[in-house]
């Protein structure tokens, strides 16, 4: 049986600053339905999930919603007609607790207050649907409070409050491990079976075809093909995306490797790590890999110096350093891309030019002012290298789309010529085209001399991109594979194998 029409848009434009964001978009979405929206970074995908959701005005076009067509002035106008939107950088109030976010805008009331017990049983109920995940979240706790795999429940729940209609998911496994995604997927699929209609945006073909019934795929502002998800495979979604054969995802690895880079000795900071020993070589790229919780972030933020360690020393090019903090490691030519881009990786106020500048400041002045036409050239060069992409120079950094401002980060770390780059999740919301060419990038940077040392939550990646990997578990070094050994299932058992004698200890 066809299912129903909920929403659809028809010929929908945006323009930014003269520059087509949309070019007549079409889309359809049918009750029920897990309608998956996948495209190159910058495609255009969040513009018009804003669009449908009154974040932005569409600048031609019609949105309509059970055939009537609407327009909405403000995310509050969709919200009341039942479209939720769970953002890819969420958007809740941090200092109200959990059931105030829900219901914000219709906060239940009794006699001119807000009534809390009403408040807290109907939050509870909402929350309960979503099984173990959704109980251990208590209506009063402050949202600062929750991890961001709760967060997004919140965000769910506050979207279902309103008797949604539609929801939307823009990246929403970005921050997730695997077992809240799985825990998402269930929520998802129950919300599609009660009926609700949901747009999700990903760059992670697996999850796609997992859970998704449709695929639509933008490319350049437009859509290029609709499919059902049992006709396709992700290799044709793929090269309808990036518009042409995607050849072997991943790089040659190294053939030989050169002299010791960076040693680090007996690193120690409790509680997340002990007695940590690594070393990286020229021309090579090397994992630290591990579950997620393992402590490899840590180890990293402690070597470049942004967190304090305990004890342990490490060498560069065979000389002692002195770190005391992120400065000493910098000027040493140590750099850390961070894994939070928005909490502590741009200025999100700024242009592209400001950005690309700011870690380096001084390297651009002279007599105590900047020189722009420095800076214009640098921030031209980096932004090509890395392919950044953007509608005006002006623009800021806060509205690229995410996978470009991830790119401008590694563009950014890029400038400051390092002699070892630590890459926390270097492709988190990157697109496949561009995720290829990022890993071609950082086998160029290597074999330029550039000790790399990649940290990543996705084991294909991992093996893909790695010559060696140094396996990391509750804190402690505890494998080493490379060559042929470095597989998938050869880091899962060295982890296994490894937490199999910690119990036996016990
Ligand atoms: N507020 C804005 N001002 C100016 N340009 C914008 C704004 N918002 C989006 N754009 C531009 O519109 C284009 C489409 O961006 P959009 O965020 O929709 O891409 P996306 O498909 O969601 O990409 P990603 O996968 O990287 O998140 C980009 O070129 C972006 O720079
Ligand atoms: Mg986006």
């Amino acid at each position: 049986m066809e299912r129903e029409v909920i929403l659809s848009t028809e010929n929908i434009q945006k323009r930014f600053a003269g520059t087509y964001a949309l070019k007549g978009v079409s889309v359809t979405l049918k009750k029920g339905e897990i309608h998956a929206l996948v495209g190159e970074n910058g495609a255009g995908k969040s513009t018009l999930m804003n669009i449908i959701s009154g974040v932005f005005q569409a600048d031609a076009g019609t949105i309509y919603l059970n055939d009537a067509p609407v327009h909405f002035r403000n995310p509050n106008d969709a919200q009341l007609s039942g479209i939720g939107f769970v953002h890819q950088e969420l958007a809740l109030c941090q200092d109200l607790t959990v059931g105030n976010n829900i219901f914000i805008g219709h906060l239940p009331m009794k006699r001119g207050m807000v009534d809390n017990e009403c408040l807290n049983r109907e939050s509870r109920k909402i929350l309960d649907q979503f099984g173990e995940s959704g109980k251990s979240i208590d209506p009063q706790a402050l949202v600062s409070s929750l991890r961001v795999a709760q967060q997004q429940m919140v965000e769910i729940a506050k979207a279902l409050s309103s008797q949604c209609r539609v929801l939307i998911f823009d990246e929403p496994t970005s921050s997730l491990n695997e077992e809240e995604a799985s825990g998402l997927f269930t929520v998802i699929k129950k919300l599609a079976a009660s009926g609700i209609g949901i747009f999700y945006i990903s760059h992670k073909m697996e999850e796609i075809f997992h859970i998704c019934d449709t695929i639509t795929i933008m490319r350049d502002g437009s859509v290029i093909n609709t499919v059902p998800v049992k006709e396709t495979n992700a290799e044709f979604v793929v090269s309808n995306m990036v518009g042409k054969e995607l050849g072997n995802l991943y790089p040659e690895k190294s053939k030989e490797r050169g002299e010791e880079i960076l040693r680090v000795e007996n690193l120690t900071g409790s509680p997340h790590f002990s007695n940590v020993s690594f070393s990286t070589y020229k021309g090579e790229i090397l994992g630290l890999c591990g579950l997620v919780g393992a402590g490899r972030t840590e180890i990293a933020r402690a070597v470049c110096g942004i967190d304090k360690r305990q004890s342990g020393d490490i060498y560069l090019e065979g000389k002692k350093l002195q770190i005391r903090c992120c400065r000493d490691a910098a000027d040493a030519g140590i750099c850390y891309l961070t894994e939070d881009r928005k909490k502590d990786g741009l200025f999100l106020e700024m242009s592209l030019i400001e950005n690309m500048i700011a870690p380096q400041i001084s390297a651009f002045s002279s007599n105590g002012f900047v020189s722009d036409k420095k800076a214009q050239q640098t921030t031209e060069q980096y932004r090509k290298l890395m392919n950044v992409k953007y509608s005006s120079a002006a623009q800021h950094i806060g509205s690229l789309s995410g996978g470009n401002q991830q790119k401008l980060m590694l563009a950014k770390l890029l400038a400051m010529k390092p002699k070892v780059l630590f890459l926390d999740e270097p492709t988190r919301g990157i697109d496949v085209g561009a995720k290829a060419e990022i890993h071609q990038m950082l086998r160029k940077l290597s074999r330029e001399g550039i000790s790399i040392v990649v940290i990543s939550s996705e084991m294909p990646e991992t093996v893909g991109v790695c010559d060696r990997v140094v396996v990391i578990n509750v804190g402690k070094v505890v494998g080493e594979l490379s060559g042929e050994k470095l597989t998938q299932a050869n880091i899962v058992s060295t982890i296994s194998e490894f937490s199999e004698k910690e119990k036996t200890y016990e």
